[in-house]
């Protein structure tokens, strides 16, 4: 049997592919067959990861997706895409009686706004072949909101709804569009998000976690899995990651 969990031939742009699930991402998708466009704004951290790479599977494009111009940039150099995957994202937990335009936009602007218009950037510039597929990083955040994680739930819920229009919109050519919500993953975020709390919370969060909390290969298969024609039928869903800590 020829196994539709592979990557040949396909091509994927993956944004915030400088660290953690994006890094390993990259790994992943090349390790299948595929060939990754690692976009990000720090090249020796890009130049890093290609080199965990596939030998000849990876290209850089350094920009900045918060302005106009890095988006259009991204947009015009980028190959003709099989595959995007949206890994830039960020957390600043506060309570919302700190909130002001500052502090909402230095969440939203990074989590939704940029990878929004972003795919619209790619759309017009007719990036993505048909039977591609788009997969967004959300987190159980959306559905978990945890105190203090306003601004980071509302950006995750938004960007959900968002993959849904989009997967409708896009159809008709046969690409599909999909959300990844994972729950507490090993990676650099982890490591800030642990430096803001007590180790007594902390140890009382992941002790909600069944199968123990998440490492970025494990997020990384699912989006190989989501990238491959072994998901052909999977559109305008969200897949929960969790490790049990929704039951
Ligand atoms: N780790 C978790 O527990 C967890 C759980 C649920 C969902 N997620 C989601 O998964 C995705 C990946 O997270 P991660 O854990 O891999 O985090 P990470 O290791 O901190 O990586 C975040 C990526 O986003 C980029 N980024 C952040 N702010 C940016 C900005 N203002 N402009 C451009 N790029 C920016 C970073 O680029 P630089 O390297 O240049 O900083 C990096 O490539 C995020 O969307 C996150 O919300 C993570």
């Amino acid at each position: 049997m020829i196994t539709p969990f592979h990557l040949n031939g396909k091509t994927v742009l993956i944004t915030g592919a400088s660290s953690g699930i994006g890094a390993v991402a990259a790994k992943h998708i090349s390790e299948m067959g595929g060939k990754v466009i690692l976009h990000g704004r720090n090249l020796g951290k890009l130049e890093a990861v290609a080199e965990t790479c596939a030998e000849g599977s990876c290209r850089i494009i350094v920009s900045d997706i918060l302005t106009p111009e890095g988006r259009t940039a991204l947009a015009k150099s980028t190959a003709s895409l099989d595959g995007f995957v949206n890994c830039v994202g960020t957390v600043h937990p506060f309570p919302v009686r700190f909130l002001d335009q500052k502090k909402m936009d230095e969440t939203l602007d990074i989590n939704y706004e940029a990878p929004v218009l972003l795919t619209a950037e790619l759309l017009k510039n007719k990036k993505f072949n048909k039977e591609s597929s788009l997969i967004y990083l959300s987190s159980v955040s959306s559905a978990r909101p945890q105190r203090g994680a306003s601004m980071y739930g509302s950006s995750k819920a938004a960007i959900e709804a968002f993959v849904k229009v989009l997967a409708q919109e896009l159809s008709i050519q046969q690409i599909r569009v999909n959300a990844i919500a994972p729950a507490m993953v090993k990676t650099p975020m982890y490591d800030r998000a642990e430096a803001l709390v007590t180790k007594e919370e902390m140890d009382n969060h992941i002790s909600k976690y069944l199968l123990g909390v998440g490492y970025p290969e494990d997020v990384a298969n699912a989006i190989v899995f989501m990238l491959s024609p072994a998901s052909r039928w999977i559109t305008g869903t969200t897949m929960i990651m969790d490790g049990g800590l929704l039951l």
